[in-house]
């Protein structure tokens, strides 16, 4: 079923995979009762055979505690009079159904035609019912596809929540500038920018060697991070939070409490992006 995704694009069933591990578990920090569903049989084994050969069978908290940071962060954009939303590379992402969103909420969903298909497919399976008008969008972000979004709907004049979720490090640093000038080019005064990101530095560290490797090993490799965040975004007219995981707004309880060991992904460099446009306060 899922035989004609690229590599990237399986990378989506992994996440979709963690999301419905998180479902299960009593204390989990968010519902997404159609995670198992649209990970597929093929997301828990992608995530196996990364939780086994490259973090010692550690259990990663991050995704988790990106979700719940993500969700928070849109709630509160919805609760501020923002009605549109886009989840660059949306993958499996199901927010458009699992949150409940103001009347008249229109949220975009760009990724590659084939991964949205089947998304599409899934969902009619399970006669899934958005809580919003969700209008899913087929693009290659690499090319045209703010030609794409417009077409669809999408509103200049209007502030706007973009979420880019998963995506910047599989970018080169050209293609992460260039599709941030983009997004900035559509986004109205007030728009808001959620990213998850990892510093150069981790990067090219030791610390994150063998999962460089095995990311390039499965044909999705990690290209690009960032050590100047508030830089990168503040020349495109963004004002930016940086929440390093752990710290007090992006824990929840989790990774604090997280058995990690030297070595394993957790201790990288990863930090979450809260952006407002126009220098307004984060
Ligand atoms: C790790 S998944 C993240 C999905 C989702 N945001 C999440 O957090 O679960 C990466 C996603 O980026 C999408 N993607 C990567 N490069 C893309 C491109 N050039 N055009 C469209 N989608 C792309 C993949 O198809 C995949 O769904």
């Amino acid at each position: 079923m899922a035989e004609g995704l690229d590599p990237l694009a399986r990378t989506a069933l992994w996440t979709a995979s963690m999301r419905a591990r998180e479902h299960g578990r009593d204390d989990r920090l968010f519902d997404e009762p159609l995670a198992g569903l649209l990970a597929t049989d093929d997301g828990p084994k992608i995530m196996r055979g990364f939780e086994g050969e490259v973090q010692r069978g550690v259990e990663d908290p991050a995704l988790a505690v990106r979700t719940r940071f993500f969700d928070d962060a849109m709630v509160d954009a919805a609760r501020g009079g923002v009605r549109q939303l886009v989840l660059v590379a949306a993958g499996m992402d199901t927010r458009g159904y699992r949150l409940r969103w103001p009347e008249s909420t229109v949220l975009f969903e760009l990724d590659r035609p084939a991964l949205l298909e089947l998304k599409a497919s899934l969902l009619a399976s399970a006669s899934a019912k958005p809580s919003c008008a969700v209008r899913p969008v087929g693009v290659d972000l690499l090319s045209d596809w703010t030609t794409s979004l417009v077409t669809a709907g999408f509103k200049q004049t209007e502030p706007t929540l973009w979420l880019v979720e998963g995506l910047f490090y599989f970018l080169s640093a050209h293609e992460r500038d260039t599709l941030l000038k983009e997004i900035t080019a559509l986004s109205a005064a007030g728009s808001r920018l959620l990213a998850d990101y990892v510093t150069q530095t981790s990067l090219d560290g030791p610390g994150m060697r063998i999962w460089r490797e095995k990311m390039a090993a499965s044909g999705h490799p990690w290209k690009s991070g960032c050590d100047d965040p508030e830089g990168l975004f503040g020349a495109q007219g963004w004002s930016i939070r940086v929440s390093a995981y752990g710290s007090p707004e992006a824990d929840y309880g989790r990774w604090a409490h997280a058995v990690i060991e030297p070595g394993v992904t957790a201790t990288r460099g990863r930090y979450l992006i809260s952006a407002v446009l126009d220098g307004s306060a984060v």
